[in-house]
């Protein structure tokens, strides 16, 4: 897979994809992200991507001729499944979409910013809009980041064992079981006794209350969607 993140602060990516799980699955060939700067897509002198708005709102608006020339220059490369833009009012991302896209080839993710983008990047360049929840950032960096996370630690091989991508929290619409390691007894509070018993179909029998009690408790919102 790779994935294409076009952006106007490309530094603030240092340390998001570059340590743990993404940094393993780059070195393992499994994904290649590549982050770029859109002011290396501009044409004029002082690499300006943004301009004052057509009717005179607060603020500077990102133009479209830099984006159209990143996002083509890559399209010449290689076919993208989705081109998608980062912003509070998209779609809600969830475990559904970042296992969707865990099975693309090749992403564009365009980084929205806090000033805003020419509305024609979004109808005739976008193929998706992407929110990562109900709040606002000051860019879609951290939107990007998030998504590229969930999305590379799906795909095979991505973490050690694979099974545990499975059984994350969201899979089933069910919340994770708890988990516990040793010691068994710590200041008194104990592990509970059935996942030291040696009995595997009682012990995933019990996590599967577990995790239909904590859904219940927690997320009553995601049972729905199993209905
Ligand atoms: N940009 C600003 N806020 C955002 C959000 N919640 N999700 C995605 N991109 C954003």
């Amino acid at each position: 897979m790779r994935i294409d993140i076009i952006s106007v602060l490309p530094e603030m990516f240092t340390g998001l994809v570059d340590c743990s799980i993404l940094k393993r699955a780059q070195d393992k060939k499994l994904v290649e992200i590549a982050i770029h700067n859109l002011r290396d897509y501009t044409t004029n002198k002082h690499r300006n991507v943004d301009d004052y708005p057509f009717g005179g709102e607060a603020g500077m608006v990102l133009q479209i001729e830099p984006i159209d020339n990143a996002i083509s220059a890559l399209k010449a490369q290689r076919d993208y499944n989705e081109i998608i833009y980062t912003s509070p009012d998209g779609e809600v991302f969830n475990q559904k979409i970042a296992n969707e896209m865990s099975s693309y080839q090749n992403i564009i993710i365009l980084c929205g910013h806090y000033k805003g983008i020419d509305y024609r990047v979004r109808e005739h360049l976008i193929t998706r809009e992407i929110s990562i929840g109900d709040y606002v950032l000051t860019g879609g960096e951290l939107a990007a980041a998030v998504m590229c996370d969930s999305i590379v630690r799906l795909l095979p091989g991505a973490i050690g064992d694979e099974q545990s991508a499975l059984s994350d929290s969201f899979q089933d619409n069910l919340l994770a079981p708890p988990v516990y390691t040793r010691p068994a007894e710590y200041k008194g509070w104990k592990v509970p006794d059935i996942l030291l018993s040696g009995h595997q179909a009682k012990i995933d029998d019990w996590k599967l209350q577990q995790a239909m009690e904590r859904t219940e408790r927690l997320r009553s919102d995601l049972l729905e969607n199993n209905k």
